[in-house]
């Protein structure tokens, strides 16, 4: 269903779990983690119930995220569940890439057939510094794997951080000359109530040192509804693509197609706005599916037209989203 500036509302996206097996030091709070309860993260069989109703409202794409959607056990059988409900076209799912070698395989057979893999940093101490204690060698086994069992396509997500990986632009740019990969440089967003401006770098900068370099050819006439906030562009000669994502100089909202269900069960209508609608207290009251379109319809109608991050507040501080990136999926 449209919201009331007329976007397509297509798109939902399911953290499943708030723990993680990385502590990545821009995602998590600095004390460590305060986890959600056990009881407090919904059953798979809300989840579920959630995500027909959305599917009744007109969402054609799920994307599973985290935490680390790996960790949580039952995901396969779950993923399997999901794919049978009649509507979705398209499952896909974010990950770290730890585990990835390991569930590879079974996460195709299950019916994933797309797949985003976070990665910061091509040097191994670098990785293990900003996850706190990740193998990186893990992880590019993993994407190795995800591109043998056959995955299309495979996007790589890498936050671009002042003074910690701004020197590896050209690397990440470099790897879609020879791979079948999407390289994303992402602006770093203000989560967890924290400022960001001393590690922030704009997009434009990434895309203007690799353009000193290699000739970028757009692809953005080629988007269809459903795809996600990337401008996309190819090197020219190159075997995948580079995708920019600019959330904070040039925002994508106007073509906003997305929802997200929290793993505590609080639906965003956007990312950066801390308004949420309690899912989870309707469905442990035990309401009806009809019941529960009518909450999603109303939370579709109020969708921001924005998020105001670009605004100050009555403190001259920066606007920032409260909610660790951790417990929303990104
Ligand atoms: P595709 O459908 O494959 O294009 O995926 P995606 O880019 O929507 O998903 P992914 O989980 O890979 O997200 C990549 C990055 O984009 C993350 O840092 C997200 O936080 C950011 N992002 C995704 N959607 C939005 C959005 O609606 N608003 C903002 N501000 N950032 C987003
Ligand atoms: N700003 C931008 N991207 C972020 N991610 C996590 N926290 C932030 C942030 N503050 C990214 C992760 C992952 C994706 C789901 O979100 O690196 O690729
Ligand atoms: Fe959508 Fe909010 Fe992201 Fe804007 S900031 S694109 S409205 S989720």
């Amino acid at each position: 269903m449209n919201d009331k500036y007329d976007r397509d509302i297509n798109y939902l996206r399911v953290s499943i779990t708030d723990r993680c097996n990385l502590r990545c030091k821009y995602c998590l709070p600095k004390e460590g983690i305060s986890l959600i309860g056990h009881d407090d993260i919904l059953r798979y069989e809300e989840i579920l119930k959630v995500i027909r109703v959305t599917v009744g409202l007109g969402i054609r794409k799920i994307r599973l995220t985290g935490g680390e959607p790996l960790v949580r056990k039952g995901l396969i059988e779950f993923i399997g569940e999901v794919n049978a409900i009649d509507g979705i076209n398209d499952i896909s799912l974010t990950t770290n890439g730890i585990l990835l070698e390991a569930y590879a395989e079974k996460l195709f057979n299950a019916g994933i057939k797309r797949i985003n893999i976070s990665l910061d940093s091509l040097d191994e101490s670098k990785y293990a510094d900003i996850t706190r204690g990740g193998n990186l060698q893990a992880v590019l086994r993993g994407i190795e794997t995800v591109n043998r069992v056959g995955f299309s396509p495979i996007k790589i997500n890498t936050v671009v951080i002042k003074g910690f990986n701004e020197n590896e632009i050209l690397d990440f740019a470099g790897m879609s000359l020879e791979k079948p990969y999407q390289i994303r440089f992402i602006e770093l967003m203000p989560m967890g109530g924290r400022n960001r401006n001393n590690q922030y770098l704009s997009n434009d900068l990434v895309m203007s040192e690799i353009q000193k370099v290699y000739d970028l050819e757009s692809l953005n006439g080629k988007r269809t509804k459903t795809d996600g906030p990337a401008r996309i562009y190819k090197i020219k000669g190159g075997r995948g693509e580079l995708g920019f994502i600019s959330p904070v100089s040039h925002h994508f909202c106007f073509s906003c197609n997305r929802l997200r269900l929290t793993a505590d069960g609080q639906l965003r209508a956007c990312l950066l706005s801390d308004d949420e609608v309690d899912l989870k207290e309707s469905l442990r009251a035990g309401c009806s599916e009809d019941e529960l379109a009518r909450i999603i319809k109303s939370a579709i109608i109020n969708k921001p037209i924005s998020h105001n991050l670009n605004t100050i507040d009555e403190e001259y501080h920066q606007k920032k989203c409260v909610r660790e990136m951790s417990t929303i999926g990104g």
